[in-house]
C-alpha cells in the first residue's frame, strides 16, 4: 500500500577505499559484502541450487514447517526490520504469520532492494513498507527515525552473521538491538557445526558455481575499478577450519604476477592468497552466548538438518 524509498549514499560503502586498503593488507583481504554485484547475485542464487548447498532450502524448509510455532513465541509485532533483505524473498513468510503493520527493509544495494521492497509492497495490502539504501554494518543512527515505535522484530535470516568475527558479529548483534528497541526481538538464522566433509562440499560444488562466484569478484573488480585481475591465474580455494570453527574461502594467485588497481600495482607472488570470506559455523550454545554477550537473551529455537533459527528478546 505505502512505500518509502530513502537513499543513504554517503553512508554506504566504499569499494574503492577498501580493495585499496584490503590489497595493501597483509594477508591481503576484501570484504565478502563486495561479492553482491548483478553478476555476484544471480551466482549467489545458483549457489543456492547445487545440491551440495543446502543451507538455503534448509532454513526455507524449516521456516515453513515451524512458522505456526514460531510466530506464536514470537507474538504480536508492529514492525518486521530485515538489515541486507536483498530481494526482500524470505521476510514475506514472516509477513502472512505475523502481519505487522510496518516493514523496513535495508540493503547496501540501494536501487535493486528499492525495486523489490516496492513490488512486496503491491503485494501486501496495508503493509507499511520502508526501504533504506545504507550500510547497516557501520550505520544504524541514520535508519532511526524511520523505525516507527512499538514492538519491533529484527530478522537476519540465511547466516549472514556467519561472515562476521567473533568481535564484529557481537558488535552488530549490539546495533541490532538498537534497531529493535527496548521491546524489541531477534530472529536470526545459522549454519551449525556439522560433517567437516559435508561443509567443504558445500563450498566446492562440483558444478564450479561457488569458484565462479569467487572469481567474479575480481571481474568485478575489473568492472568497476577498471583492475586488470586476470581470474584465469587465480584458483578458487575453500575449506573448511576446524579450529576457527568457519569456511574461509581463498583465491589462491597462480603466478607471481602484478595487477593494477585505479592505477596502483600489487604484487602477488606465485602461491599468495587474497582472503574473500570468512562463513562462521556455531552450535546453538555457542551462538547463544555470542547474543548473550550483546545483551539478547535466548526465548525460543528451532533447528533442522544443520541449520538453527534463534528467537531472542532483550531481557
Ligand atoms: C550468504 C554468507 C550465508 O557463507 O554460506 C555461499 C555466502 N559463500 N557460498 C555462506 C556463500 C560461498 C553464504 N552466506
Amino acid at each position: 500500500m505505502s512505500f518509502t524509498f530513502k537513499d543513504f549514499p554517503a553512508d554506504r560503502d566504499d569499494l574503492r577505499a577498501d580493495v585499496l586498503n584490503g590489497l595493501a593488507s597483509s594477508p591481503k583481504s576484501i570484504p565478502p559484502k563486495y561479492f553482491y554485484d548483478e553478476a555476484g547475485c544471480r551466482l549467489f542464487e545458483a549457489i543456492c541450487a547445487q545440491p551440495e548447498y543446502a543451507l538455503t532450502r534448509t532454513e526455507r524448509a524449516l521456516m515453513a514447517s515451524r512458522l505456526p510455532d514460531i510466530a506464536a513465541a514470537i507474538g504480536p509485532v508492529d514492525c518486521i526490520v530485515e538489515p541486507g533483505a536483498g530481494d526482500c524473498a524470505k521476510v514475506r513468510l514472516l509477513l502472512d504469520a505475523l502481519h505487522p503493520a510496518h516493514l523496513v527493509v535495508l540493503d547496501i544495494a540501494g536501487d535493486p532492494l528499492a525495486t523489490a521492497a516496492e513490488a512486496l509492497s503491491r503485494d501486501y495490502a496495508g503493509l507499511a513498507v520502508t526501504a533504506l539504501g545504507m550500510d547497516f554494518v557501520h550505520d544504524l543512527e541514520a535508519a532511526a527515525p524511520h523505525l516507527p515505535a512499538g514492538r519491533r522484530l529484527v530478522y537476519y535470516p540465511g547466516s549472514s552473521i556467519g561472515n562476521f568475527p567473533p568481535d564484529a558479529a557481537t558488535a552488530l548483534l549490539t546495533r541490532f538491538r538498537q534497531l529493535a528497541g527496548a521491546e524489541g526481538q531477534l530472529l536470526i538464522g545459522f549454519d551449525l557445526k556439522k560433517d567437516p566433509q559435508r561443509l567443504h562440499r558445500a563450498y566446492n560444488d562440483a558444478a564450479g558455481i561457488t569458484a565462479a562466484f569467487n572469481l567474479n569478484l575480481l571481474e568485478r573488480l575489473n568492472r568497476e575499478l577498471g583492475a586488470d585481475f586476470d581470474p584465469s591465474r587465480f584458483s578458487h580455494y575453500a575449506f573448511y577450519n576446524p579450529v576457527a570453527g568457519r569456511i574461509e574461502m581463498h583465491l589462491v594467485s597462480l603466478a607471481g604476477q602484478d595487477v593494477s588497481v585505479t592505477g596502483r600495482r600489487f604484487h602477488f607472488a606465485l602461491g599468495e592468497t587474497l582472503h574473500t570470506e570468512h562463513s562462521y559455523k556455531f552450535r546453538r550454545d555457542e551462538f547463544s552466548a555470542l547474543a548473550n554477550s550483546a545483551g539478547w537473551q535466548l526465548a525460543g529455537e528451532w533447528e533442522h538438518d544443520g541449520f538453527a533459527v534463534q528467537l531472542y528478546g532483550s531481557r
